[in-house]
């Protein structure tokens, strides 16, 4: 479904990511882990179009999307989350969902169109459904705890209908319990979705990924499935030496 060949990113001096060759399949949960640092968030920030990648390409359901900015790579199918978090605290969880609804096809039409009023509607109420939080629609998002607003995050991204779903630490400063309950979330979800998941909890990630790929300063250091990770020696030493 994706492909990176060669994806080189450089700030300065610094490779933060070097001749990254990727894929994922489609409709796999794949996990991408390593270090703090090791270029995951770049790798992703490359991918969504927020970053211009120094060189290489990247390939989405055979379309070169390099260098594309981040609204057409949004209309092409591709959704994220942010690890750090990006709702609109004072708008109700509604009115947030509601608004990435619109965005991903009707960014400039939508009011010449009255028509989609209705669809736009249906569609967030079905993405606050699939996170849980439509009983919830009509709070403030500052409101939510920490744990409802990072699935928030993810529902933000859901109403944009992706084909590709890249989530950046969606468990982050999340309790054992909301962890539980976004895990869950991930698992309910990835019917009819391809889902790339950056994760540092190694117990979710093991649970969840069917194919793990592990970063390392900014190159591939291994990949295969949960099993192949935990027993290669390459891997164990990186997490031994952090
Ligand atoms: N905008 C930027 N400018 C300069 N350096 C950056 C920028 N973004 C990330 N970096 C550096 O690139 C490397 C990879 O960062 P990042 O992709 O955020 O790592 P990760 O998400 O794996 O923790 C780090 O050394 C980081 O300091
Ligand atoms: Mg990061």
């Amino acid at each position: 479904m994706l492909t990176t060949e060669l994806l080189t990113v450089r700030f300065g001096g610094l490779a933060a990511l070097s001749q990254v060759n990727f894929s994922v399949q489609r409709d796999q949960i794949h996990a991408i882990i390593g270090p703090n640092g090791a270029g995951k968030s770049t790798f992703f920030n490359c991918l969504t179009g927020v970053l211009r990648p120094t060189s290489g390409r990247i390939v989405f359901n055979g379309d070169e999307i390099t260098g594309l900015p981040a609204n057409v790579i949004s209309q092409k199918g591709i959704a994220r989350s942010y690890q750090i978090t990006s709702i609109m605290p004072n708008a109700t969880v509604r009115e947030n969902v509601r608004i990435a609804a619109q965005s991903r096809r009707h960014a400039w039409n939508m009011i010449s169109h009255h028509s989609n009023f209705a669809d736009i509607n249906e569609k967030a109420v079905t993405a606050l459904e699939s996170v849980g939080l439509l009983g919830k629609a009509d709070e403030f998002a500052a409101n939510l705890s920490h744990g409802e607003q990072r699935n928030l995050e993810i529902g933000i991204a859901l109403a944009t209908e992706p084909k590709l779903l890249c989530l950046d630490e969606p468990t982050a400063g999340m309790s054992a319990a909301e962890t539980h309950d976004t895990m869950q979330l991930v698992r309910k979800i990835r019917k009819d979705l391809t889902i790339l998941i950056v994760e540092h909890d190694m117990q979710v990630v093991m649970e969840l990924a069917d194919r793990i790929t592990v970063l390392d300063y900014g190159e591939i250091l291994a990949e295969g499935t949960p099993q192949e990770i935990q027993k290669n020696p390459k891997v164990l030493e990186v997490y031994l030496k952090t």
